[in-house]
């Protein structure tokens, strides 16, 4: 492989049957007979297979890994290998202008905010899809509630707050709190409702970068130690899936953004969230700022403000050799 995945783990985005289910249904609506369909990030190619199945004239699929080219074998064990083209390739490197009827992409990670993928959407949609062309995802929302992590200590407090040696090592306790983590959580680990945080509309997205601001209420009393984020993924109106705690598993995990320090809400406690993504080179940088505010109060009882480029300041000062400045502090 030279990028991508390993084949085993296309696999699993394939038998991942809550996903599949809806590109599959979303494409069976979508392709016409004579229709030309782009795959953007085909990987083994089975979305250009099902466009071929469903009726395509011509798929393009893209995909710089190396497994693309099992669908070209795939492509003649079906009978499509004269309607499938395959371009080993980034999809900057494809060229004819609006040839799509429809284009098919599935770039994300955990989150749809996940390298380049926006990006790269807003391209194909504007430099290769016909216009009244269709864009599969449709849409995106990434929605978040209270929760609480059962391995909260281990991950953000232990060894940097309490270790067995006596060492006072809290200098590394920002490290801990200012990322984020993939995870699964139960139901029952949720400490609000949901809200939708950010919607991306594929059809009419233009940057990037996006912040959205949610007012989460506690509706039980207990520890609250982060918020949970996950993905309620359209590919077509009224086509969808989620990663969401109470669906079933999906290939993709959900996000957890931890708080600086654990606190203890009363049922109607309130924490205000505002969330910003702004993508750097190929990759996100998170800020998020909490604001805890009591129930039948409207003053801000703590403040944080944290964010996931606490590492990067680290390896900037490693790169420019400081001597003292002490520019990781200054970034949290
Ligand atoms: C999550 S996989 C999806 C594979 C397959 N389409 C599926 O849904 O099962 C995303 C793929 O996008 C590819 N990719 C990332 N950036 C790309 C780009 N700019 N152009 C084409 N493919 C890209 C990656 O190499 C990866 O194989």
């Amino acid at each position: 492989m030279t990028t991508g995945y390993s084949v085993s783990q296309y696999g699993n985005m394939i038998a991942c049957k809550p996903r599949m289910d809806a590109y599959a249904e979303a494409l069976r609506r979508a392709v016409t007979p004579g229709c030309t369909v782009i795959d953007i990030g085909a990987g083994t190619g089975m979305f250009a297979l099902l466009a071929c199945k469903f009726g395509a004239e011509r798929v393009i699929a893209i995909e710089p890994a190396d497994a693309v080219q099992l669908l070209r074998i795939s492509a003649r064990d079906n009978g499509f290998a004269d309607r499938i083209t395959v371009l080993q390739d980034l999809s900057t490197a494809f060229t004819e202008a609006n040839v799509a009827d429809v284009i098919v992409a599935d770039l994300r990670g955990c989150l749809p905010l996940f390298e380049n993928h926006i990006p790269i959407m807003i391209d194909a949609r504007e430099r290769m899809l016909k216009p009244g062309g269709i864009l599969m995802p449709h849409r995106d929302t990434i929605r978040a509630a209270l929760c609480c992590h059962p391995d909260y200590t281990e991950l953000c407090e232990e060894p940097w707050l309490r270790n067995d040696y006596g060492v006072n090592l809290s200098a590394g306790h920002r490290f801990a709190v200012n990322r984020f983590l993939r995870t699964i959580l139960k139901p029952s680990d949720l400490r609000s409702a949901a809200h939708d945080l950010l919607v991306i509309d594929y059809g009419t997205v233009t940057s990037p970068d996006f912040t959205g601001s949610i007012v989460l209420e506690a509706c039980e009393a207990g520890t609250v130690n982060g918020f949970l984020l996950w993905l309620d993924a359209e590919i077509a109106p009224g086509l969808r899936y989620s990663n969401a705690p109470d669906e079933p598993p999906l290939v993709y995990e959900t996000c957890y953004f931890p708080l600086e320090c654990a606190l203890d809400l009363a049922v109607g406690d309130r924490i205000e969230l505002t969330m910003t993504a702004r993508l750097g080179d190929g990759d996100y940088l998170w800020t998020w700022a909490s604001n805890l505010i009591r129930a039948g109060t409207n003053t801000v009882e703590r403040a944080f403000r944290q964010n996931s480029f606490v590492e990067s300041a680290l390896a900037a000062r490693r790169l420019r050799a400081l001597p003292k400045d002490d520019d990781v502090a200054a970034s949290t």
